[in-house]
């Protein structure tokens, strides 16, 4: 029997999983690292915090086991981090990972440098304020001397990859998210390269996600317990590889994970752009294809928000199970919360606005309402701004026939149902939901030839073990919640501008 490893380096942690050949996982580990905020919309990490946290995981899943065996490792990870690299491979300054938001100006600042038509064919979305092209440009204004000294350009992941394997790489589906592809040719941008003042060679080699990047370096293979002959291949960004690892590989399959934030994910062959790019076109961990993608920002970031406000005592006291309580009180309220609704924007938002100005609302606060009030306004909240990214992929012809449910979300019985019954399709469960890393590993198992492509791994491996069917009448309860709460942002944007500017 092989054994493949996958390493999914997260924005809380890094959990490493090591599964056998037919993809049953032998066992797990994660180890979690803190985010520093040295502002208000700033977010960075340290990248020796995932290379400590892979070394730990990885000598936590081989303990007692003979690790000769293992064939492979597969690296998932958040994706548009900025890991910038000098001389002898040097970390410059803290990475900026994907929620940071300090880059509205370069977002413009793109905009004028390659014109705003030009990027969306080129990049296949707008600049997004959270993506790393961006984030490159504040680098470039704000701190031109640490620029003066780059060597390399990483995305997270790639930097666990060259402790690995002394190989500079990136995969097409986390690159795409870097906003200096050409995301139809699946190559670096010249065009963009050049009017952003990058070297070509400032970047890694870009591959298709099953393919081998290298293999374990001596002193990797010392740290770590892997043996030296274990292929690295490229791997995906956290949702492609999520994606891998839920089977969703085949057009119009699509996954809906529920995290901090919450995304609604469609795999399609060819590359399909909404207009506005109000979702997300990206490379999918199948070579030569696509996925678009619906990002919610504040989702379980929402819900954990209203316990550490509203649940302060029981928290304190230590009480276990916090949010199956909060779970069992919002589900004695009715659909509609007695007429409150949130709309969930306490970050901005993606999907479908595009707005780093917007905030959260409660709207139809009344004094009978009370906590449980608050909690169901808020999960029914998340549940209508993923119904939005469900109608994009509706006008784009991409409507999905069943839904697999992933995430922490996918673990309360109330949201599930009820995200089925907002969306009025079959939800699925795959059999092993460990997410990223268990589709890295997938890909490290393609790369090692174990399989002839993704989808027959998928199809050897993958099992979905649960269906959710919607409630009918539920669903036209929430129907009409709906239809309110998408008026909401319309009449609000303008003071949502306002309030930032005060
Ligand atoms: C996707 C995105 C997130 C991060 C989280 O665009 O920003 O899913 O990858 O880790």
């Amino acid at each position: 029997m092989k054994y493949c490893i996958g390493i999914d380096v997260g924005t809380s942690g890094t959990k490493t999983l090591l599964m056998d050949q037919t993809g049953r996982v032998i066992k797990t580990a994660s180890a979690e690292y803190p985010m520093m905020q040295p502002q208000n919309g700033w977010a960075e990490q340290d990248p020796a915090l995932w290379w400590g946290a892979a070394v730990k995981t990885l000598r936590a899943v081989l303990d007692s086991f003979d690790a000769g065996q293992v064939v492979s490792v597969g690296l998932s990870g958040q994706m548009h981090g900025l890991v910038l690299l000098g001389e002898d491979d040097r970390v410059l300054r803290p990475a900026i990972i994907c929620c940071d938001q300090r880059t509205t100006e370069e977002v413009d600042d793109l905009n004028r440098l390659i014109g705003k038509e030009r990027f969306v064919e080129i990049a296949a979305n707008p600049p997004i304020t959270g993506f790393t092209a961006a984030k490159i440009l504040w680098v470039q204004k704000h701190e031109p001397e640490l620029w003066a000294q780059v060597k390399k350009i990483l995305l997270p992941k790639d930097y666990v990859r060259l402790k690995l394997t002394g190989t500079y790489a990136t995969d097409v589906s986390d690159a795409s998210g870097m906003q200096l592809m050409d995301v139809a040719g699946r190559c670096w941008s010249g065009e963009i390269l050049d009017k952003m003042g990058i070297r070509p060679d400032q970047l890694g080699r870009l591959v298709e996600s099953p393919e081998v990047t290298g293999s374990v370096t001596p002193e990797a293979s010392r740290l770590t317990g892997l043996p030296e002959r274990a292929v690295v291949v490229g791997g995906a960004g956290d949702n492609a590889a999520s994606a891998v690892g839920t089977g969703v590989v085949r057009e119009g399959a699509a996954f809906l994970t529920v995290g901090t934030s919450a995304v609604l994910f469609g795999h399609t062959r060819q590359m399909h752009l909404e207009p506005e790019g109000r979702v997300h076109t990206l490379c999918a961990a199948v070579p030569g294809e696509y996925h678009i993608m619906g990002v919610v920002q504040s989702a379980g970031m929402s819900l954990r928000w209203l316990r550490d406000a509203c649940y302060g005592a029981e928290l304190a006291a230590g009480q276990p199970d916090l949010y199956s309580r909060m779970d069992d009180e919002a589900a004695a309220i009715a659909i509609g919360a007695d007429k409150l609704l949130f709309a969930p924007y306490l970050m901005g938002e993606r999907t479908p606005f595009l707005d780093a100005n917007c905030r959260g609302a409660f709207f139809g606060l009344s004094s009978i309402h009370t906590r449980a009030h608050l909690v169901r306004a808020v999960l029914e909240g998340v549940g209508y701004a993923l119904r939005d990214s469900l109608e994009l992929f509706r006008q784009m012809h991409l409507t999905p026939e069943q839904v697999v449910l992933c995430g922490g979300g996918a673990k309360s019985p109330l949201w599930k149902q009820m995200l089925c019954d907002i969306y009025g399709l079959p939800f699925a469960a795959a059999a092993d939901s460990n997410g990223g890393a268990y589709g890295a590993a997938i890909l490290g198992a393609v790369g090692a030839g174990l399989y002839d492509s993704v989808q027959a791994a998928c199809d050897a491996i993958i099992r979905i073990t649960e269906r959710t069917q919607p409630d009918a009448a539920a669903g036209a309860e929430y129907e009409r919640y709906y239809r309110f709460f998408t008026t909401l942002y319309p009449t609000l944007h303008e003071r949502f501008d306002a309030l930032a500017a005060l």
